[in-house]
């Protein structure tokens, strides 16, 4: 196949703590054409979701920070249609889905050389909206759901509970009879969640939130919880759960310090607050279980049991109005970039 010298990539210029700033240093830029080296295949992109980690990449607030000029984006799929390894040619033509934080491009771009490990193959079936998010979300969400259903736990509680991890975690917890105390930050999303069906659905933002939070869990008696929001919250829930009890901390939504724990309630009830980070638990993971994991993953999303909300597509060239689409509104679902 001929293929072309240069290719377009969406860059970053200056991270930016002021996200409005932080877009404006983004631009298009021509690029010369990536070679993969002997441990990579080169995949044609399709599509690629903004995610909260990306916003927060943009705003150099995240965990990775590349060499600047950089392409943004840490999951996405396309097809491989060239391996950098003569051995491996039998790859060219598959469609994979992706999740890589390794330095070099992300994944806003045309063409994408990706190491051996960080993509998985997908069945022709799996539409592409739906593997253009199939790693960062649904594979947090089983791996953070399976440390909780081995705890014994017979409840737990979440925040962002409207959102894509949030959303993912409801349904494996009502596929393995597990309640959940679902929290958001807005009635709508109380309102919406209770006609899709969840029983316990709590406003943080209500005035008397936490006395209901308290009283809901003296009932229930989850000993997990799972928090994207961090701040307060975070220490009002482990303060208000059984001795013994973790929260799993996986996002800093709120841009606050976790706060309000009662030392007392550590010390004396033996409680744990933890951190879950995707890219470390992959290296805990042998490629089998990621292969097992992703065909029983795939499975749901063919069978429609499962799937990533995609509010709209965005073609890279309206990466700006792509952006404020996702930010104004996160929980109307994904906003993808199509290539
Ligand atoms: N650690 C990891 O490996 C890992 C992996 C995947 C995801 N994550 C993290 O998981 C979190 C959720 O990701 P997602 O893709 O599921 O999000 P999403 O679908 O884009 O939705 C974000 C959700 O969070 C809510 N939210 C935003 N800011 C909030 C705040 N300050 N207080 C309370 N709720 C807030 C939004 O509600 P509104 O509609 O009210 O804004 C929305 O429901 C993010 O922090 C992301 O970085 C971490």
């Amino acid at each position: 196949m001929e293929l072309p010298t240069t290719t377009k990539a969406l860059v970053i210029e200056t991270y930016n703590a002021n996200l409005v700033r932080a877009l404006r240093g983004m631009k298009i830029i021509e690029k010369p054409f990536p070679e993969p080296q002997t441990d990579e295949v080169l995949v044609k992109m399709d599509a690629s979701p903004v995610n909260p980690s990306d916003i927060a990449f943009l705003r150099g607030m995240y965990n990775v920070n590349k060499a600047l000029p950089a392409v943004p984006g840490f999951e996405g799929t396309g097809i491989i249609i060239k391996s950098g390894d003569e051995t491996s040619e039998n790859l060219i033509g598959r469609r994979v889905s992706f999740f890589t934080q390794d330095e070099g491009d992300g994944a806003w771009c045309e063409y994408l050389c990706l190491k051996k490990g960080n993509y998985i193959f997908l069945r022709d079936d799996l539409p592409v909206e739906q593997a253009a998010c199939l790693f960062i979300n649904p594979f947090t969400a089983y791996a953070m759901f399976d440390e909780t259903l081995k705890s014994g736990t017979k409840a737990i509680i979440q925040t962002a509970a409207n959102g894509q991890v949030g959303r993912f975690i409801r349904f494996f917890a009502k596929e393995n009879g597990i309640k959940v105390i679902n929290l958001v930050r807005k009635n709508e999303h109380v309102e919406a969640m209770k006609s899709e069906g969840e029983s316990y659905v709590l406003n943080l933002n209500d005035e008397d939130f936490y006395e209901n939070l308290k009283i809901l869990n003296n009932d229930l008696k989850a000993t997990m919880a799972i928090d994207a929001v961090g701040g307060e919250i975070t220490g009002k829930l482990l303060n208000i759960m059984p001795a013994g009890s973790q929260v799993i901390l996986y996002g800093g939504l709120s841009g606050a310090p976790v706060s309000m724990i009662d030392p007392l309630e550590v010390i004396f009830k033996n409680k744990i607050l933890r951190g879950f980070n995707l890219g470390d638990w992959m290296k805990t993971v042998s490629d089998e279980e990621v292969e097992r994991i992703s065909n029983y993953l795939q499975t749901l999303f063919i069978q429609r049991k499962i799937e990533t909300r995609i509010q709209a597509s965005f073609p890279l060239e309206n990466f700006y109005e792509g952006l404020r689409t996702y930010i104004s509104n996160m929980s109307a679902g994904k906003v993808l970039f199509r290539m």
